[in-house]
């Protein structure tokens, strides 16, 4: 991705959290970022204190919606040629005890349908842009989940088989495929304790990472900063290296 392009960039969950830090990066780098999610508030604060941002706004939730929502889109935008699917959700689930339904549809659809769907609306439009980005957000805990989260764990996996899977399908077109894979982070995705959480990464030092990656590497498939390399690299999910790493892991993170 040439971040110094004229893109047009949608990325949902923009107005928060990891979004906003992008969504204002590629701002400044001379860009058109359309931040997209449900609260207005929070879009129009962004939006004025970008200016020349703009916002939509867009419940992922809505699968049935999401293919009007691309045609808007790109009837609006006819320049758009950058879809970041970074809207997300994190909740705990307790199966030994009493697990929550609604806990797991709604975070198979707003992590894993949406991403997939709102694709999918967009690549007839991507395919015929100069070049094209599609940024799907992962996370370490595709790699090695935190039990804690086992359906959130689960659609970050299964964006990750998706993205490898869609990178090929492209690979004879001009939209490249990304994969952005997160480390513990200060945003606001589990709530207030985690933006202040010392053992998170800054927010501002994880966007100054992923720029250098995205500038300084124009090949990068996968976005990678050292913090979530442990996550990442945990090992084959067969092999005792990787069982020694995720019981440490989720132990230190229980505690938590
Ligand atoms: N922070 C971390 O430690 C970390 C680690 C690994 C991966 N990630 C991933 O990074 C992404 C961004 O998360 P974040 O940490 O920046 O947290 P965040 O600030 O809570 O951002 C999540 C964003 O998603 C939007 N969103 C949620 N549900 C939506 C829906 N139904 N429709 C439209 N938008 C929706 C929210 O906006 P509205 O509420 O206004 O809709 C919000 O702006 C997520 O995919 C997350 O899984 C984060």
């Amino acid at each position: 991705m040439d971040l110094t392009g004229n893109n047009t960039i949608l990325i949902t969950g923009g107005g928060s959290g990891i979004g906003r830090g992008l969504a204002e990066a590629f701002h400044k780098t001379g860009n058109k970022v359309i931040i997209a999610g449900r609260r207005k508030n929070v879009l129009e604060a962004v939006v004025a204190a970008n200016s020349g941002m703009s916002y939509e706004i867009l419940d992922v939730q809505e699968s049935s919606k999401l293919k009007s929502f691309a045609a808007k889109m790109t009837a609006k935008y006819p320049s758009l040629n950058v879809l970041v699917n970074m809207a997300g959700i994190m909740q705990t689930e307790n199966l030994a005890g009493s697990p929550d339904p609604s806990v797991i549809d709604g975070t198979i659809a707003t992590n894993l349908t949406a991403p997939l769907q709102l694709t999918a609306a967009l690549l007839q439009h991507l395919k015929q842009q100069t070049k094209a980005t599609v940024m799907n957000v992962t996370s370490g805990l595709a790699f090695t989940p935190l039990a804690l989260t086992p359906t959130y764990c689960a659609t970050k996996a299964a964006i990750h088989s998706w993205s490898i899977s869609l990178r090929y399908q492209l690979r004879n077109t001009s939209v490249e495929v990304l994969e952005l894979t997160p480390p513990y982070v200060q945003t606001e995705l589990t709530g207030q304790r985690q933006a202040n959480d010392p053992k998170a990464m800054p927010l501002s030092d994880y966007i100054a990472e992923v720029l250098e990656i995205i500038s300084s590497q124009p090949e990068v498939k996968e976005i990678l900063v050292k913090n979530v390399y442990p996550l990442r690299f945990a090992g084959d999910f067969n092999s005792e290296k990787f069982y020694s790493f995720f019981e440490t892991f989720n132990a230190a993170m229980a505690g938590h």
